[in-house]
């Protein structure tokens, strides 16, 4: 193997950066006492096929935390682009100290198997009930959620992917000066959707006739 240096790269300070993007969800959830609440996540991944689940890990400190073990069920709601400030409040404020679902002014709408309501306002929601609570380490668990219903707003998606014209909120995070001074958190819109090139020369020779 001829080894090159690894001049093209350069450290970053925080271990999974290359894989920020990501689309953020908020995570929503009721407690025994009917509170609706909802916070920021970004620390998910659907797994598998069919059955599709999702590993969301949960920090204990949170209103969320509490409300996950009440019910055992939850609504993972994609945002649009124009739900930023949303977003944004509900990954720095607990449902502790704000009614953030009053705070949005969010449309709860109906679900189909869970008690949780979805938010109106998304461009998708995901009804999940918990199969399984993983210890994580001191400060969160990862909760699996067995999906039990699937909405997408009409309109947004052909097949698995988002319309070009639709308004996913792509991804989100802070920006810095050069100083390191956060300027705020940015965001991405979805400008374009192209189909992958079948014929190069890598797909024709192993994927031939595949599309
Ligand atoms: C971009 C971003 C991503 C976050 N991802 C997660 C996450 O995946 N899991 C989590 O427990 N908290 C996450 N947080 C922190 C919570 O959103 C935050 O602690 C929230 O205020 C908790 O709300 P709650 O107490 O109402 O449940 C994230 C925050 C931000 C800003």
């Amino acid at each position: 193997m001829d080894w090159k240096e690894p001049d093209m790269f350069e450290p970053a300070e925080h271990g999974n950066k290359p894989f920020s993007i990501r689309v953020p969800a908020l995570v929503v959830s009721r407690g025994a006492r009917d509170q609706i609440n909802f916070l920021t996540a970004m620390w998910f991944t659907p797994t598998g096929f069919e059955p599709s689940r999702m590993v969301v890990a949960i920090l204990k400190r949170t209103l969320t935390y509490q409300f996950m073990l009440e019910r055992g069920e939850f609504v993972m709601a994609a945002p649009t682009d124009k739900m930023m400030e949303i977003v944004v409040l509900a990954g720095a404020v607990s449902g502790r100290d704000v009614d953030k679902w009053k705070a949005g002014g969010l449309t709860p709408v109906q679900g189909t198997k869970v008690s949780v309501p979805l938010i109106g306002e998304a461009i998708g929601n995901v009804e999940y009930r918990v199969v399984q609570q993983i210890p994580f380490d001191e400060e969160m668990d990862l909760f699996v959620g067995e999906v039990l219903a699937t909405h997408v707003r009409k309109g947004a998606m052909e097949g698995e992917l988002y319309r070009e014209d639709s308004n996913p909120l792509l991804y989100m995070g802070t920006k810095y000066n050069h100083n390191g001074k956060p300027l705020g958190k940015f965001y991405a819109h979805l400008a374009g959707i192209e189909r992958t090139n079948y014929d190069s020369p890598l797909l024709k020779k192993y994927l031939p006739g595949k599309k």
